[in-house]
Order: structure tokens, then sequence, then C-alpha cells
């Protein structure tokens, strides 16, 4: 696997790749890489001949009071990772290459509707420095596909109508969420539970599918969601928000609609964790 922080390196890299006729998939993430990382990386293989990964910590995409200082940064076991995974290429750019006038002197990319409410609400400003970074990386990559977790479920969502909306031709693969067997997510931010919170934090995912059950019978979305709520919270946890939405325009859910999502967020110690399931309804 070659590594470089040259937008140059990677044009020219993917260039020859095309003269030769071979497809590229591109995986974007901000590193500290984990199995649900890495299962990204394998899902691109079944898509593409080559694959670019970068790791880049987009400071666009924190907000003043959240964490890009103590984000963790492990390069070297990241880089081992994504080479025994099957990556080709892997960019890692500093902020300088990637904002050099800065973060808030250039343009952007504003997703409206599917950004706003929930983690769009609770993280101004975020989803615009997601959309503009990726934005910025597939114009750096041009690859045919790239790959997004599920976990992140609303990123997938601001992406895919990003794409649809600038007619970028790229396809979006979504790919499952990656879970411990206490049904925890894997994230980069669980890295900050101790070893007790670690035991009531899929207190999340338990309550996320206690409420796809219980809305199989019952129509009261925003009273069984309130209950949800607390229950999380009687577990120890803060719950930020727990919704049913509309699985792709994530508008609340109405009593029609059959294809929906669970999204819910929560504060865990010093961690906040977020989680969805998505939830058909018969
Ligand atoms: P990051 O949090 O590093 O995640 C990179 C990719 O890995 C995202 O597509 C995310 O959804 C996916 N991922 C994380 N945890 C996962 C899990 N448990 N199972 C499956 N996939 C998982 O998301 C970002 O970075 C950034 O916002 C980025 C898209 C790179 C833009 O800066």
């Amino acid at each position: 696997m070659k590594t470089t922080n040259e937008i140059i390196e990677v044009r020219k890299q993917v260039k020859a790749w095309r003269k030769e006729g071979l497809t590229v998939a591109f995986v974007p993430t901000m590193g500290n890489l984990h199995s649900g990382h890495i299962s990204l990386i394998t899902e691109a293989l079944q898509h593409a001949d080559r694959i670019v990964a970068s790791i880049f910590v987009n400071p666009m995409q924190f907000g003043a009071n959240e964490d890009i200082d103590s984000y963790p940064r492990t390069m070297q076991a990241d880089q081992e990772k994504l080479a025994a995974a099957g990556t080709d290429l892997l960019f890692t750019p500093t902020s300088d290459i990637i904002y050099p006038k800065g973060t808030d002197k250039q343009s952007y990319i504003e997703v409206p509707n599917v950004s706003e409410g929930y983690c769009g609400e609770s993280r101004p400003g975020h989803f615009r420095g997601v959309a503009t970074v990726v934005c910025k990386l597939f114009n750096i990559v041009q690859p045919d596909v790239a790959c997004f977790g599920l976990k992140d479920y609303q990123q997938v969502q601001v992406i895919q109508t990003m794409v649809e909306d600038l007619s970028m031709p790229i396809k979006i693969i979504p790919v499952a969420t990656v879970r411990e067997a206490s049904g925890l997510a894997l994230s980069s931010r669980n890295g900050y539970l101790t070893e007790e919170e670690k035991k009531i934090a899929p207190a999340l995912s338990q309550n996320i599918h206690w409420l796809a059950e219980k809305i199989q019978h019952d129509t009261d979305f925003i009273g069984l969601a309130k209950q949800a709520a607390s229950f999380i919270d009687n577990a120890g946890l803060k719950t930020d928000y727990i919704h049913i939405c509309h699985a792709q325009t994530l508008q609340p859910a109405s009593e029609d609609d059959t294809e929906l999502v669970i999204l819910a967020a929560a504060h865990c110690g010093k961690a906040r964790l977020i989680d969805n399931l998505q939830v058909h309804l018969n």
C-alpha cells in the first residue's frame, strides 16, 4: 500500500489505474480504525479493482467545543490495518492541503432537509463540514464508488442526497454497522468509555431494539420514543435524542410509513454515542 499526503500523487495514481481500465472505490475515514472501518474496505473490494482510503480528521465538521484536539490519532496502526485489508492507496492530507485558505474562507456544501434535525441540530455546522470535505475528497480521488457506514445513518443520507443533487457520478454503498457482542456499535469514541461506562453503553442499542419491537404493534411513535429515552436515562446514559423517522427523508414518521429508521444519540461519560436501526412495518 502506498501512502501519500499529496493531492497530485493521488490524481497521478488514479489516472494510471484508469488508463489500465481499472475501477476505483473510495473509503474516507478520520482514522483510529476499528473493524467497522475495515468492513468498509472489505465491502469496497467487492465493487472495484483498486481501493483508495483516506485518513483526515476534518476540522470543518467539529464544533468549537468538540473533541478535535483529543480525537485519537493512531496512524501507524491504521496503516497496517488498511494494508492488511487490501487497500492500494492511502491519502493522509494535512489541514493546510485540504483547506489552504482556512475552513471559514472557502466554498462549502450545504445539503438541506436531511442535514437538519438530530445530529444536525445537536452539532450545528457538522454536516456542512462533512459534505464539504467529502465533496473535496471525491473531486481529488474521483472514485466510481464510495463506501459509508450505516452507523452514521444521517451522514449516509446527507452524502447520498449531495451526490444526487449535484449529479456526482459516484455510486454510494451503505455498509451495515459492526457491533460488539453487547450490541454496542463500534466507534472511535468508545475509547473514551471507562470500564463502568462500557457496561451501561449497550443500553442505547438495547432500547432502540425495544422501540423497534413496540412500533410493530403501536403507532404512538412519540410516546414510545419518550419511554425509550427514559429507559436509556435510567440506565445511566443521558439521551440527546431518539426519534422514529422516515427511512429516506428522515422526517418524523407518520402512521402510514412502512420504511422507518430509529435514530438515537446519548452521552455516556465523555463520549457521545450514536446508533440507529432500520425498521420495516408490515
Ligand atoms: P469516521 O468516523 O472515521 O468513519 C469513517 C467511516 O466508517 C464512516 O463511513 C462511518 O460510518 C464508518 N463506520 C464507523 N463506525 C462503524 C461501524 N461500527 N460499522 C460500520 N461502519 C462504521 O464518518 C467519518 O469518519 C467522517 O465524517 C468522514 C465521512 C470521513 C468525513 O470526514
